[in-house]
């Protein structure tokens, strides 16, 4: 081979060479973009307790539009009836709908209380509609118009929360509706409505979605961000999903994206499984879940929905998800005029009571595989060299048998909110608890703390 063919080559090889390392390069960094890093979940598997707020335009309607009220009863007709759906449900004109950012005006609103609120309830991060399916934002979005800014208040509400979430420490996160959008040209539609083409639904994703994503990461830094889409066939197809996960991976290296980016195939570069509405798993799961949930029916305000669940009721809830290895996000509609329903207020504050007592069983405990009959809940905690189990008893129940061998040393067995010690009795399978009667006979969820001298699962 002549010298210059040969250089020719070597110079091809190299090119070759360079192609193959900078496309690997490449790949791999779009890869890394997607991908999970387990770590950042840490908060929020010890958090357990978060607050969902659900507030916009469709706020001021109250649940009834034009002498129609929407029903207070859940999936009535195969329908969810909820309140932030009333546009799309009564039938709103968009006009109609739109005017009625000009008498948004939530005078009482006061973000300080709102997130102390929260964090008296026991809750460890927030969670606000900063775009539901309506389309409106409640930040200064320069991304669209259909906005705050535009109303007769003029505040930027997420920014005034996210600093009173900083101040208080508690992490936060926006609901962002990046799939429907009623409001948009191209924005996803309900089901019963006419498709939107798929050109048209992209669209909408470069000009609307995917910028006021980038927003709001830039502007606010979120811990978490909460897409909504559930099962039914939408326009979020694989490419769309990852190109989503790239966009927050790349900007930031905390925020952690939940399930429902895309409900139906999350895939495996998610940070956490967001369940159904009000649904509460009955088995442990591996990955980082929550439920999102209602303390009446709906979501958004409704004046005429009188579902209002007991706090104890919402206390099981938040046990059993904790012994399930998942965290509880309660949501709350603020009234038009920026202050919490009363009824809401107060069962945060009985929520925030019991957690003041009982808040060993809960943050940072993780789930126990054993079997046991329904209505206990078991959670686990080693700290300090030693080793805690929780027992939650969401029922009256005189005394409990649990499966825990002679081997394993029981140090304690304690009430937990009094400290005080009570009796059991071991054989060399089994321990049994009595519970004093004034305890079971309180309908309250009772906590009983066992000291062992080890964990029992890890
Ligand atoms: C459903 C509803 C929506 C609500 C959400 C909360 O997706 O359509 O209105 O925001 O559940 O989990």
């Amino acid at each position: 081979m002549r010298k210059s063919n040969l250089m020719k080559y070597q110079k091809t090889f190299f090119f070759i060479v360079l192609f193959i390392l900078s496309s690997t390069l490449l790949f791999s960094q779009k890869r890394s973009n997607l991908s999970l890093d387990p770590q950042k979940a840490e908060w929020f598997k010890e958090a357990k307790f978060g607050m969902f707020i659900h507030w916009g335009l469709y706020s001021l309607l109250e649940g009834s539009y034009k002498g129609h009220t929407l029903p207070d009863t859940t999936f009535a007709n195969g329908r969810s009836w909820y309140a932030e759906w009333i546009q799309a449900r009564l039938e709103v004109p968009s006009k109609e709908y739109k005017a009625l950012a000009g008498q948004f005006n939530p005078v009482h609103f006061d973000a300080d209380q709102w997130i102390r609120e929260a964090k008296n309830a026991g809750m460890k991060y927030f969670v606000i509609t900063s775009k539901h399916h309506d389309g409106f934002a409640l930040w200064d979005s320069k991304v669209s118009d259909f906005n705050i800014m535009h109303t007769p208040f003029k505040r930027d509400i997420l920014a005034e929360l996210v600093s009173a979430c900083k101040k208080y420490g508690l992490k936060y996160g926006f609901y962002y509706s990046h799939w429907q959008d009623w409001e948009y040209p191209g924005g996803a539609m309900p089901h019963w409505m006419d498709r939107v083409p798929d050109d048209e639904f992209e669209k909408y994703w470069r000009e609307k979605s995917l910028p006021q994503v980038k927003e709001l990461i830039t502007l606010f830094d979120p811990d978490l961000l909460w897409f909504d889409t559930w099962d039914e066939e939408t326009h979020i197809t694989e490419e769309r999903r990852d190109e989503l996960i790239s966009l927050v991976r790349e900007l930031s290296p905390k925020c952690l994206i939940n399930g429902r980016i895309s409900y139906l195939n999350p895939g495996e570069n998610i940070d956490f499984l967001e369940m159904h509405d009000n649904r509460y798993p009955d088995k442990i799961m591996d990955k980082p879940w929550q439920t999102p949930a209602t303390m009446m029916h709906s979501w958004g305000w409704h004046a005429n929905d009188f579902n209002w669940k007991s706090a104890d009721r919402m206390i099981e809830y938040l046990v059993n998800n904790t012994s399930k290895g998942g965290n509880y996000l309660l949501n709350v509609g603020p009234k038009p005029d920026g202050s919490f329903p009363i009824p809401a207020t107060r069962r945060l504050r009985e929520m925030g009571a019991w957690l003041y007592a009982n808040g060993d069983a809960v943050y940072g405990a993780s789930p126990v595989r054993m079997e046991v009959p329904e209505k206990i809940y078991l959670s686990q905690k080693t700290e300090a060299g030693k080793s805690y189990l929780y027992i939650s008893l969401a029922a009256n129940f005189e005394s409990v048998v649990l499966p825990i061998p002679l081997t394993n040393d029981i140090q304690e067995c304690k009430v937990l909110e009094s400290d005080r010690p009570i009796p059991f009795v071991r054989n060399s399978e089994n321990i049994t608890i009595h519970i004093p009667e004034n305890l079971y006979k309180d309908n309250s969820v009772q906590v009983v703390r066992l000291t062992l001298k080890t964990p029992l699962i890890d």
